[in-house]
């Protein structure tokens, strides 16, 4: 069977062998809710006798992460309270950990408990441990060899036009600290500070000026001829519109170096609604015949989907229980990659992807 295959893949197997004979930066994100250590009763919960053996386990899982995520790749690693900070370190070995996020369940046992008999604080929530690659920006930089091309990029590409406002200005006479004293005056805050020469004249920061920006630097030009000026009329002579359809031609190239680099960033996405702190408030999912016992509510995973995946992404769920992680994947636009070892749980997740491509392929055709 092969590894991967669009538009997902589904695999019945201990993921440990599955993983190792992945090639390297084989996935762009792995979204797993692993083994927690002994907080469930199933027997996948207590395959190892002590947290040492759990964490030895969990070392050999992690190295093969770190193999197969690509340089921008991310990780997100549910744990439980009582083993995260172990687990957190043991991804530290070889990620760098970007957060420890905390979801707090608004539901759960612990509304439930006997107080009286509490010795220490109930535990109302899960641990999600967010990682990249070490360095990854710096790796993304330089693979580009971003950095060097945009400097050569603004030096090259804009400079004429640089130029030619500059050389424009020096002809009329105008210093830039007189050109952002008008400019201020202009635009009605004669006190404040700064102003747009930098920009428009200058090598660094260059910045092409407005239609109504550039018709106010004609005008001011015009309205005092310098010393070396012969004819006040001919100063910034060039309509803006031809100096904008060179700019728009330079900066499309610009632009597409950029796109070419931030493909080679990991992504990370927010919006003004979903929670962009490190406590998330996802209800659970509730109980129903048949279910999971850790299935994870889709909201949440959709929200780790939308931070940190993009379109045509391969996602890795080695620990695939219900198959959450798929499902959410799929509504990305992800391609997918489950392993379960357990039979029967692996059956009811390929049913349920199934049912979610069919449902989804018939209303598309509908
Ligand atoms: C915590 S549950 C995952 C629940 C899942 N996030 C969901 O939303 O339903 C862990 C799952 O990993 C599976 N598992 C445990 N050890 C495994 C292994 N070595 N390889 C593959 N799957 C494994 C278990 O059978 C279990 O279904």
């Amino acid at each position: 069977m092969a590894l991967f295959a669009p538009p997902y893949t589904l695999h019945h197997a201990d993921c440990l062998p599955l993983l190792a004979s992945l090639p390297d930066d084989a996935v762009d994100a792995i979204i797993t809710d692993p083994p927690y250590f002994r907080v469930k009763s199933d027997a996948w919960d207590r395959q190892w006798r002590t947290a040492d053996a759990f964490a030895v386990w969990m070392g050999r899982v992690l190295d093969q992460f770190a193999r197969i995520l690509k340089p921008s790749g991310s990780l997100y690693l549910f744990a439980s309270p009582a083993m995260a900070a172990r687990v957190e370190m043991l991804i530290a070995e070889r990620l760098q950990v970007l957060n420890h996020i905390v979801w707090a369940k608004p539901s759960g046992k612990h509304l439930g408990t006997c107080r009286a008999s509490q010795r220490r604080f109930f535990p109302q929530t899960e641990r999600i441990l967010f990682a990249e690659h070490y360095g990854a920006d710096s790796t993304a930089e330089d693979a580009a060899g971003y950095k060097a091309k945009c400097a050569a990029l603004r030096r090259t590409l804009f400079e004429p036009l640089r130029r030619y406002l500059d050389d424009e200005r020096q002809r009329a006479g105008w210093r830039c600290s007189e050109i952002d004293a008008a400019w201020r005056v202009w635009r009605g805050t004669p006190n404040s500070k700064g102003g747009m020469a930098t920009h428009w004249f200058s090598r660094s920061q260059w910045a092409m000026p407005t239609p109504a920006a550039y018709a106010w630097l004609q005008q001011l030009f015009r309205s005092r001829p310098g010393d070396a000026l012969s004819h006040p009329a001919a100063v910034l002579g060039a309509g803006h519109a031809v100096l904008r359809t060179d700019y728009h031609f330079l900066k499309k190239e610009y632009d597409t170096l950029k796109q070419q680099y931030q493909a080679l960033c990991r992504p990370f996405a927010m919006d003004n609604v979903a929670p962009h702190t490190d406590v998330w408030h996802f209800p659970v999912v509730q109980p129903y015949a048949g279910k999971h016992p850790c299935e994870k509510p889709l909201p949440l995973m959709r929200h780790i989907m939308e931070c940190s995946t993009r379109p045509g992404h391969v996602v890795l769920d080695p620990f695939l229980g219900s198959g959450s992680t798929g499902i959410a994947a799929l509504e990305a636009g992800c391609r997918f990659v489950g392993i379960e070892q357990d039979a029967v749980i692996h059956a009811q997740a390929a049913k349920r992807l199934a049912d979610f491509v069919g449902a989804a392929h018939t209303s598309a055709s509908a």
